[in-house]
C-alpha cells in the first residue's frame, strides 16, 4: 500500500523568514555586498565570530518534564534595577542607519514597543537626544572613550541632559578591528564609487533607492565636534580616533564619579576583569568579544561568561552578547548564568529584510521561541531560574 505524501502545515509554506538565519539570508539578497560584508563580517579569519556560535551549538540544555506549562512562563526580568518584558535587547550597532535608512528609529520603536532595552551606540546615525524621546523607556547610551576628552565629557552631559538612566561604556576597542571583508570591498567613509561599487549599487535597487531618496548616513552624534559642513571623512576620522586606546581603569573610575547613573562595562572577557569592574564600580558587566569584529583570537563569549560567573558573586549582573541567534540560545546563556542577553547582527539582518517592522517582528520571534523552550525544560520564570 502506497502511503499518502505528507500534508503540508499551512505556516511552512510561506517564503516569510522564521528564524534568524532565514532574515540573514533575505538581508544577504537585499544588501550591496559591502553593506552586507560590513554588517555579517568578523576580524580576521572570523575564528572568533565562529567560535561564538560554535559554543552555543556545542551546549545542551537540560529538559526537566511533569512540571505543568499550561499557562505561558514569564519572560519579565529585573536588570539594572528596573523590570523589563524581556531578559534580552538591542546591542549598540555603528552605522545602522547605513544598513536600512531609518534603523536607528525603527530600534528605538520596537524596543519600547516589547518593553525591552536598545543600547543606542555613539557611531549611531541619529542624535543620542532623539533616541531618547523615541525610547524613553528603554534606550540606553554606549560610549566610546577617545583621545578627546572634551568630546567623552561633551557625550557624557548630553547623556545626561538627555535623560539617560544607563551607560555602556566599550572596553575592547583599544585598536580598530581589522575585517578582512571590508579591507577587500575598499569599504570606507566616504564611499568611493568604483565601478565594482557601482555595480554592486544597481544589483540591489530597493536598497540603492532608499538610500538615494534619504541621503547618505552620518555619524551623527560626532557631528557637532566636526568643523561645520564637514564630510564624511572627517566624521570617520573622528571616529577612528575614538578607538585610540587611552580607555583605562583610572579614566574608568573617573567616568564611575562623573555618572550618576547606572554603569556597565562592556567587553570584558576574563574573570580578573569582571571582579575589577565590579570593585571600580559598575554596576553590570557586558561579557563580548564585539561581535568577533576585534580580536580575532577572542574566547566565545558563552564559555567565558562560565569563568566569570563562578568568580563574581551570585547576585551581580552579567549581560551577555555575541553569536545568540535564537531563543534557545537565550535560554542556554541564562542557564550559564547571565542576566541579561543582547543581540547585535540579527536585528540589522531583521530590518534588511523587512524593512521597519523586522525589529519588531524579530521581537516577537525570539520571545515566541525562548517561552517555548522554557516550557519545554520545565522553566516557569527567568526570576526563578536566576535564583537557582
Ligand atoms: C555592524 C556592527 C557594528 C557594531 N558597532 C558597535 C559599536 O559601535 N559599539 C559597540 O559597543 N559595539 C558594537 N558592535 C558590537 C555589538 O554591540 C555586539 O557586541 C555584537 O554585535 C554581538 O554579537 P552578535 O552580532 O553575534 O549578536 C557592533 C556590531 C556590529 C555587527
Amino acid at each position: 500500500m502506497r502511503h499518502a505524501a505528507p500534508r503540508k502545515e499551512p505556516g511552512l509554506m510561506t517564503s516569510q523568514p522564521i528564524s534568524v538565519s532565514d532574515l540573514r539570508e533575505k538581508a544577504r539578497k537585499r544588501l550591496p555586498r559591502f553593506v552586507f560584508d560590513y554588517l555579517d563580517g568578523g576580524a580576521g579569519d572570523e575564528t572568533a565570530l565562529s567560535r561564538s556560535r560554535q559554543a552555543f551549538r556545542e551546549t545542551c540544555l537540560r529538559p526537566r518534564v511533569l512540571i505543568n506549562s499550561a499557562t505561558p512562563a514569564s519572560l519579565s526580568h529585573r536588570f539594572l534595577k528596573r523590570d523589563w518584558a524581556l531578559p534580552f535587547g538591542i546591542a549598540p550597532v555603528g552605522l545602522p542607519g547605513l544598513v536600512w535608512p531609518g534603523a536607528d528609529s525603527a530600534f528605538a520603536a520596537a524596543a519600547e514597543a516589547a518593553g525591552a532595552p536598545f543600547v543606542t551606540a555613539t557611531p549611531a546615525t541619529a542624535k543620542l537626544e532623539s533616541m531618547r524621546k523615541a525610547a524613553p523607556s528603554s534606550a540606553m547610551f554606549q560610549l566610546y572613550v577617545g583621545a578627546s576628552t572634551e568630546i567623552t565629557e561633551d557625550l557624557i552631559a548630553r547623556a545626561e541632559a538627555a535623560g539617560y538612566e544607563s551607560l555602556v561604556v566599550t572596553a575592547d576597542v583599544a585598536r580598530p578591528g581589522r575585517r578582512l571583508r571590508d579591507l577587500r570591498n575598499g569599504f570606507g567613509l566616504p564611499l568611493t564609487y568604483t565601478p565594482r561599487l557601482l555595480a554592486d549599487l544597481v544589483r540591489h535597487p530597493v536598497w540603492s533607492l532608499a538610500t538615494a531618496r534619504s541621503g547618505m548616513p552620518l555619524l551623527a552624534n560626532l557631528a557637532d565636534y566636526a568643523r561645520p559642513g564637514a564630510g564624511a571623512e572627517t566624521l570617520a576620522q573622528l571616529m577612528s580616533r575614538q578607538s585610540s586606546g587611552r580607555l583605562d581603569w583610572q579614566e574608568f573610575s573617573r567616568i564611575r564619579q562623573r555618572w550618576s547613573g547606572a554603569l556597565v562595562l562592556k567587553g570584558v572577557l576574563d574573570p580578573e576583569d569582571a571582579m575589577r569592574a565590579r570593585d571600580a564600580g559598575a554596576d553590570a558587566v557586558q561579557i563580548s568579544s564585539h561581535g568577533g569584529r576585534q580580536l580575532d583570537g577572542a574566547p566565545a563569549p558563552l564559555d567565558a561568561l562560565r569563568k566569570i560567573r563562578d568568580i563574581m558573586p551570585k547576585d551581580y549582573p552579567l549581560a551577555l552578547d555575541g553569536g545568540v541567534r535564537t531563543g534557545e540560545d537565550i535560554l542556554k546563556a541564562l542557564e550559564a548564568g547571565a542576566d541579561f542577553v543582547f543581540l547585535g547582527r540579527p536585528f540589522l539582518y531583521a530590518i534588511a529584510a523587512l524593512g521597519p517592522r523586522g525589529p519588531g517582528a524579530l521581537f516577537g520571534m525570539l520571545a515566541q521561541e525562548l517561552e517555548s523552550a522554557m516550557a519545554q525544560t520545565g522553566r516557569r520564570s527567568i526570576s526563578e531560574m536566576r535564583a537557582g
